[in-house]
């Protein structure tokens, strides 16, 4: 088996290797002895990934003249854990709700690096983000501005805020669309002129200071287009602001989207080819507008987990109909990695027991939930399936745990950290017992 010693994953990026048994190693972990140590199925991350994804965020952004924020979007995977080794390397954190908020908190994250999005912020949700003094506030409605303007007042309390513009450019992979109507859940839209009303109105409050411009064009964009369409857009905005209310852009948020590798299919850019461009797009409009430079802030999450994160399954069932296809069945699916059901995302895996084989078959992966659209990947090519071998899927680090469910009852996976030979279980596996936690029985007064 020697051949296959630190061999690299044909279409993995990320420290994946195949060890001398065959095996899966992931930050130099067996993924064999990670299955059998901590049952299937498993998140496991690779945290040095991690790590190296986020510095070169923050070294692609190092030349600018002005400060940077690289702010790591929770919503793509948050655990007390990833908080805790984020707040030491030195980012921001965009969190979207009270839950996020209280768990980067009990973390010890540092709170004046931590954004607060979303189109719905609860009062509750509002008081706790001013209790917590965090950074800032993503304002995205009139609602919103006037529930903040309400409580700072009342609290005495001052708040730096992002207006959320909704531009009319959505970025899709590799092209970017101008849509004349901006018709969106989020943010204030330019065309109608709300945009500008909520800058002039949240600027004449008194306890709001109005930091600058948000904007988040979309997911898995693999161009720079249309990052450089938004800026041009928000900063000829911020010029005409300028003139007619003495608007100071001093921030200008960029939002994520920054595309991954699921599969051979994608050809993601390097960071720093998008760090560049929105650096020069930037400074080319500042001058040519006659705008002081503002910070430049981006909010990547899928661009920082999605590559670390690899799900362990355990195969079980196989059913093959003749002349069309081969199920094999694991036991996880939708319940875990929701994406292939809700979007057609496309992954990729292994056999993580014996990776490399001189014959390879065309198999389907079915998941366990009892819905007939819970398949993970379609027609992927395997050396010969058993019941029990361990299929690893890559690239699952992103948006899979945080948007786990338990449906069917499935107890959520356990997430285990891996980096240097050593593991770390940093969620453990849901059991049972835990479903009683929420449970009532009915006693005889229902
Ligand atoms: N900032 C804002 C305001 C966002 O809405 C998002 C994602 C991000 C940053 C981070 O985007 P990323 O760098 O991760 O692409 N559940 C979907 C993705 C939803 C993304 C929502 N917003 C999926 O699984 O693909």
């Amino acid at each position: 088996m020697d051949q296959f010693k630190n061999k690299q994953l044909p279409e993995f990026s990320g420290n994946t290797t195949i060890n001398d048994k065959n095996h899966l190693e992931i930050g130099g972990v067996d993924s064999v002895y990670l299955a059998e140590k901590y049952s299937t199925p498993l998140y496991v991350y690779d945290t040095a990934l991690i790590k190296e994804r986020l510095n070169e965020f923050k070294e692609a952004f190092s030349s600018y003249e002005k400060e940077t924020q690289v702010a790591y979007a929770s919503k793509a995977f948050s655990s007390l854990a990833l908080y805790q080794m984020l707040a030491k390397e030195s980012v921001s954190l965009d969190v979207v709700s009270g839950g996020e908020l209280f768990l980067a908190v009990k973390a010890g994250f540092p709170s004046e690096k931590i954004h607060f999005h979303g189109n719905n912020k609860s009062h509750q949700e509002l008081v706790e983000a001013l209790n917590a003094d965090i950074g800032c506030i993503v304002v995205d409605n009139f609602t919103e501005l006037d529930m903040i303007n309400q409580l700072t007042t009342l609290h005495q309390k001052r708040i730096n805020v992002l207006i959320r513009i909704t531009p009319g450019i959505e970025a899709h992979t590799h092209e970017y669309i101008t849509t004349g109507q901006e018709d969106s859940k989020f943010g204030f839209d330019l065309a109608s002129g709300q945009a500008k009303e909520a800058v002039k109105e949240a600027q004449s409050l008194k306890y709001i200071d109005v930091i600058g411009l948000h904007a988040h064009i979309g997911s898995q964009i693999f161009e720079t287009t249309g990052y450089e369409a938004v800026i041009e857009r928000l900063m000829q905005h911020s010029k005409e602001w300028q003139d007619l209310f003495n608007f100071d852009l001093k921030v200008l948020n960029v939002g994520g989207g920054f595309g991954i590798r699921y599969t051979n299919e994608d050809a993601p850019l390097p960071i720093k080819d998008y760090a560049i461009s929105i650096m020069r797009s930037v400074k080319q409009y500042s001058k040519e507008l006659g705008l002081e430079l503002p910070e430049i802030w981006v909010e990547p999450g899928r661009s920082i987990v999605g590559e670390a994160g690899t799900t362990l399954y355990t195969v079980g069932t196989q059913k093959t109909i003749p002349e069309v296809r081969k199920y094999v069945s694991v036991d996880g699916g939708m319940a875990d990695n929701i994406r292939p059901a809700l979007y057609d995302a496309k992954y990729t895996g292994v056999l993580a027991n014996k990776v490399y084989a001189q014959y390879y078959t065309k198999v389907s992966i079915a998941g366990k939930a009892c819905e007939s659209g819970d398949m993970l990947i379609w027609d992927l090519s395997l050396p010969e399936v058993e019941q029990g071998d361990y299929l690893a899927v890559l690239s699952t680090g992103a948006y899979g745990y945080s948007m786990a469910s338990n449906y069917n009852r499935l107890p959520r996976p356990a997430v285990v950290f891996v980096e240097d030979g050593k593991d770390f279980l940093a969620i453990r596996r849901e059991r049972y017992e835990d479903f009683l936690n929420l449970e009532q029985s009915v006693d005889s007064k229902y």
